[in-house]
């Protein structure tokens, strides 16, 4: 049999045709039809030049079968390409897609807020001389007590109980002992603050918590004295809360201090109304002197030099700026809360 392009021409005429059906087709039994008239193993049209391959003459065979192939394929993305129209119309409102939604944005996480109370410290403190220093969580007594002008038999020591490691060795009750590892390998000038995760046997309250967040403060130096010392937290309390902000020194004692002082901070602002409101004093950290003691067991001259030191709890300045009610909040690890605070 002899075909002269006839079959190829009768293939391009049945594409033509089995488009046409398929886009004429209303619903999803009528496309299933198109596709058995055309593609069905046995009575489809195109199945049927196929079978008559086999009487062409070898030499014509691979372009006529290059074109049944071309058009089957043709066909078959036709026909798929309207079921899938017929199942989008078929679907529900809420799943078609509407390209004017905005992207879901998802959370990938944030600083922690007392992270970022802490690094806000640290910027103002930084803009006023201060750089950072670190030490370790697992101290020694030496360290967290006895170099800080407290003996272990003081009442101080008992007051700060934290857990202990191997003999000698405890988690630091406080930032303080950050103070005497500076003195030791570096000479004054010093200004540092050591922020860090301090233990204790503490009660587990709303102002409380046996694992909390300390920032440290020291200054060393000749010829620094308390008005310097009241000078840098009262700039300090401006820059963090605002310029109406107030600061007042409570005598107190802390044994690595003297004088020493609690300092409190009351905070001036104008209310939406323009009216002038204030808030309580509240105690903010714990300050003073550097007792000559700590200085001369950290091996600097204390006829020659004087400091001063503070130590605050970035927990509790959290609380205030953000009015969060509850210290444990901030250390349950409850995302819903936390990533209240994420942002940039
Ligand atoms: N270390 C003291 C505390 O934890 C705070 C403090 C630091 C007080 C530095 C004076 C000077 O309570």
């Amino acid at each position: 049999m002899s075909t002269d392009g006839s079959l190829i021409e009768e293939l391009k005429k049945l594409e033509e045709e089995a488009l046409a059906s398929v886009e004429g087709v209303r619903d999803e039994a009528e496309l299933e039809e198109v596709r058995i008239a055309f593609l069905g193993r046995r009575e489809g049209r195109i199945s049927e030049i196929l079978r008559k391959l086999g009487q062409v003459p070898p030499e014509e065979r691979p372009p006529l079968g290059a074109e049944a192939n071309r058009v089957k394929s043709r066909l078959e993305e036709a026909l798929d390409e309207r079921r899938s129209s017929f199942a989008r119309e078929r679907a529900p409102d809420r799943f078609r897609e509407d390209l004017t939604l905005p992207g879901r944005e998802r959370w990938i996480g944030g600083r922690h807020p007392v992270t970022r109370v802490v690094d806000e410290l640290i910027a103002i403190f930084r803009d006023l001389g201060f750089s950072l220093a670190r030490g370790p969580e697992a101290e020694t007594e030496w360290y967290n007590f006895e170099a800080l002008n407290t003996p272990l038999d003081h009442p101080a020591a008992d007051e700060q109980d934290t857990l202990y490691l191997k003999a000698g060795h405890l988690l630091r009750s406080h930032t303080s002992p950050v103070q005497v590892r500076v003195m030791e390998s570096h000479r004054p000038p010093i200004r540092v603050l050591a922020p860090g995760m301090v233990y204790r046997r503490d009660s587990y309250d709303a102002t409380h918590t046996p694992v909390f967040a300390q920032l440290e403060g020291l200054a060393v130096d000749e010829g620094i004295t308390f008005v310097d010392l009241k000078a840098t937290l009262a700039e300090f309390a401006r820059r963090y809360w605002g310029p109406g902000t107030r600061v007042r020194f409570r005598p107190s004692f802390f044994p690595f201090t003297e004088p020493s002082a609690e300092v409190d901070v009351k905070r001036v602002f104008r209310d939406a109304e323009g009216r002038e409101q204030e808030t309580d004093w509240i105690e903010i950290m714990g300050a003073g002197m550097v007792d000559p003691a700590v200085l001369e067991a950290s091996g600097l001259d204390a006829e020659r030099y004087t400091g001063f030191a503070f130590g605050m709890g970035p927990g509790r300045i959290g609380m205030l700026k953000y009015g969060v009610p509850d210290l444990r909040l901030f250390y349950e690890n409850d995302v819903r809360f936390l990533e209240q605070f994420a942002g940039p």
